[in-house]
């Protein structure tokens, strides 16, 4: 197997990234709750792109990009922090994104814009329609352009998250469970990637908050990254745990989702979101309310950022 230290790789992210006992919540839900603050990576308001980005500019600046296109929903956190890293290291962010959402000139629209980002909208409900897009408008240009899909999820993205299993492996702390929010695959299938390799008595369980078939996205997207690394590993469906959460749709607050931002908020002052960690948190404690989890058990929550998404939409009514 390949070392994850031979991959391109930029260094923009704060790390390692603090894994914090909540030890309010541990108390409510009579086991022990950890957070991992991949909140807290250090560009733009934190969140789980930067560490797949350290890898995907990497890429993009080896083979001579310019400019570099990603896309997304309208307040696609993933969109605004591939601005702010591009940013940081010279090249031109060019974001062509769903017109899908709070497209108004809120959350993460205003920080690219405040970043001075060129911020394109594409009425389709089809990616392919987007990346073609990129095509015609990097050859109009004319500079060396790089293509990152939507959320950063292909293999070279992934290997972040094989990285933040092993980053959690190196802690010490025994978990028998990570959770993690899953809008387009990369987050899990790194991380349960990388807990075959470095944690394999960890179950990662990632929360949908969207529609799409995740058991063949996140399989694929695994086996895809194993090969990258040449890892000598057998995957099979019995290593994807999923659990739906995506309530009235995607970045449709759902009322667990509230629930679960207010008691994160009101028992340990920190702010999740209502689109990904809100859902993903909420599917931790139904997890706990059916008898998951032991009082001895270690379980790690990722906390993957998001806070764009809070000044979004009106939450006014939803708390
Ligand atoms: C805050 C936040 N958490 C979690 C995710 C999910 O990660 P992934 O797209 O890798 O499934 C995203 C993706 O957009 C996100 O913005």
């Amino acid at each position: 197997m390949k070392d994850l230290n031979e991959f391109s790789r930029i260094s923009l992210a704060v790390l390692p990234t603090p894994v914090q006992r909540l030890e309010n919540i541990s108390r409510l839900l009579g086991t022990n709750v950890w957070i991992k603050r991949d909140d807290m990576t250090g560009v733009g308001l934190g969140g789980n792109k930067v560490r797949k980005l350290e890898f995907l500019l990497a890429e993009a600046r080896d083979q001579g990009a310019q400019v570099v296109f990603t896309t997304g929903g309208a307040q696609s956190n993933h969109a605004m922090l591939t601005a702010a890293c591009a940013k940081k290291l010279g090249m031109t962010p060019i974001l062509i994104l769903k017109k899908r959402g709070v497209t108004a000139c809120r959350g993460n629209l205003l920080l690219e814009k405040l970043m001075g980002t060129d911020v394109r909208f594409l009425d389709t409900d089809d990616y392919q329609d987007i990346y073609d897009e990129m095509d015609r408008v990097g050859q109009a240009m004319g500079l060396p352009y790089y293509k990152i899909p939507c959320g950063g999820s292909n293999p070279v993205g992934a290997l972040g998250y094989v990285a933040c299993a092993r980053e959690i492996a190196e802690g010490g702390v025994p978990f028998q469970h990570i959770v993690c929010a899953e809008g387009s695959g990369g987050t899990h299938a790194g991380l349960a990637l990388g807990a075959k390799l470095f944690l394999p008595r960890t179950q990662v369980t990632g929360m949908m908050v969207d529609t799409d078939p995740f058991e063949v996205i996140t399989l694929d997207i695994m086996r895809r990254t194993a090969a990258l690394l040449q890892a000598d590993v057998s995957l099979g469906p019995g290593d994807i745990h999923l659990r739906d959460m995506c309530g009235p749709g995607y970045a449709i607050p759902s009322p667990e989702g509230m629930a679960a931002v207010r008691l994160m908020a009101e028992n340990e002052g920190l702010f999740l979101d209502p689109v990904y960690t809100g859902k993903a948190f909420a599917g931790l404690l139904a997890m706990a309310r059916e008898g998951a989890f032991r009082p001895t058990d270690n379980v790690l929550f990722l906390f993957s950022g998001g806070a764009g998404g809070i000044f979004a939409a009106d939450l006014a009514d939803g708390i």
